[in-house]
């Protein structure tokens, strides 16, 4: 191949998609965003076992279909991932009965992941609303810039681990600056005030996001030390962050002030896509979200609508598994499709929600998805509520919840505002 010139606005664009750098979702060129132009397609039927087999029933499903799904995902699109670990020690380093203008404990925990020179240090920030007498059901977040950047909070550590250049980040450093820079996204006074807990993890701490051929973060703990070794099924980043969610879960099970029965988990865009993987891979959470997802996500691959399978597996090589690669503008050979994805949630409670000017992440996929998983909520007697997509900002809150808001690829105080409606209904 020949090397483009530094400066030029492709290698300039290839840069930024290859190292992952940007987080904020443009419309690139080239892709469909017309939704007349998208061809028929075929879902893979989500009652039909592989030996034919149809599911009739709640107990098919749970016995017999959901893990052939599950292991399908594994195998063929995240990856698989280890058990939890023996070596997994939790230290709460930091803990104030009086943060947040005294309405909220607060707790900072280190999960300590692994031995020797490449062992890994995840910090958990938790707040549990200080007036709850009872242990509290809570929201679990994974959040892109840092804990600190989700909160003002002085107190709250800032991480060592890497970070993404850019946003006043140098050197992949995070900085004092970064204090509270995105707490427009998470509304942590209005889930303390609701008589929740917040806790939040930031990725990073828990697998670096670039291509560094797994040599950083979760992956070298485990089998196969020699990422030489890597079979087409192994984990990948998506699966490595939902793991660390996992590994959160395990601390909040031991925490008093908050019921590790009641938790939801919750992610936007990649870390959309994680929190759905995590939900389906771990069924101790209680509801599961996704916040604008996208492709890998909540929407519906075969749709090929914004992002594609060969754009994502090109652009991020380092969030699937290899085998995920067979599938690049091959949708159609897919043994799964999203839809089945969010099955894997059944019967919990599961929300997704898309933004109108997202349309990257296909909104319409999203929804659509949503409602392919309908058929196995039923099956356990619940129902979505809606079946075609609500208007905009028109929230449906059955089983599934569902949303597509005014605006672009973002997390908002709407978006939080249905969270906690929908978690009012479900966990309280
Ligand atoms: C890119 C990527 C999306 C992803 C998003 C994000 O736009 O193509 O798949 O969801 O980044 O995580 O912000």
């Amino acid at each position: 191949m020949k090397p483009c010139h530094p400066l030029s606005f492709s290698c300039l664009l290839a840069l930024v998609v290859f190292t992952g750098l940007s987080e904020v979702t443009a419309q690139p060129k080239g892709y469909l965003y017309d939704e007349s132009k998208v061809a028929p397609y075929e879902l893979p039927d989500l009652l039909k076992c592989l030996d034919g087999t149809k599911v009739a029933n709640a107990e098919t499903w749970t016995g017999k279909r959901r893990p052939e799904v599950l292991r399908l995902f594994e195998d063929e699109v995240y990856g698989r991932s280890p058990a939890k670990p023996k070596a997994l020690r939790f230290e709460v380093v930091e803990e104030s009965p009086d943060a947040l203008s005294g309405k909220a404990h607060r707790r900072q925990v280190v999960i300590r992941l692994g031995k020797g020179k490449k062992a890994l240090s995840v910090n958990l920030l938790v707040y549990l609303p200080r007036k709850a007498k009872a242990p509290v059901p809570g929201f679990l977040t994974i959040n892109f810039m840092g804990n600190h950047t989700v909160n003002p909070d002085p107190a709250i550590l800032i991480p060592t681990s890497w970070i993404r250049n850019g946003n006043g980040i140098k050197d992949n450093k995070a900085n004092a600056a970064g204090r509270g820079s995105r707490s427009s996204r998470w509304a942590v006074d209005a889930i303390i005030d609701r008589g929740y807990a917040f806790a939040t993890v930031y990725y990073g701490d828990i697998d670096p996001d670039f291509h560094d051929g797994y040599e950083n973060g979760i992956h070298p703990l485990f089998p196969p030390a020699d990422p030489k070794k890597r079979k087409p099924t192994d984990w990948a980043s998506i699966a490595g962050w939902a793991w660390g969610l996992s590994r959160c879960l395990d601390y909040l099970e031991t925490d008093d002030g908050l019921d590790a029965k009641r938790v939801a988990v919750m992610g936007h865009s990649r870390l959309g896509k994680t929190a759905l993987w995590a939900g389906a891979s771990d069924e101790r959470f209680a509801l599961v979200i996704s916040n604008n997802s996208g492709c890998g996500g909540a929407a519906l691959s075969r749709r090929r609508f914004g992002e594609t399978v060969k754009r994502i597996n090109t652009s991020f090589p380092h969030w699937f598994c290899d085998n995920y690669k067979k599938y690049n503008d091959k949708e159609d050979e897919c043994p799964v499709d999203q839809h089945m994805l969010i099955a894997l949630s059944a019967p919990r409670p599961v929300y997704v929600a898309s933004a109108v000017g997202d349309r990257w992440a296909d909104p319409k996929g999203e929804f659509l998805s949503a409602l392919g998983a309908e058929p196995v909520y039923k099956l356990f007697g619940y129902a979505f509520g809606a079946s075609s997509q609500p208007p905009v900002d028109q929230p449906v809150h059955g089983r599934i919840g569902y949303h597509v808001r005014t605006g672009k690829h973002d997390v908002t105080a709407y978006d939080w505002g249905q969270y906690l409606d929908f978690a009012d209904k479900h966990l309280k």
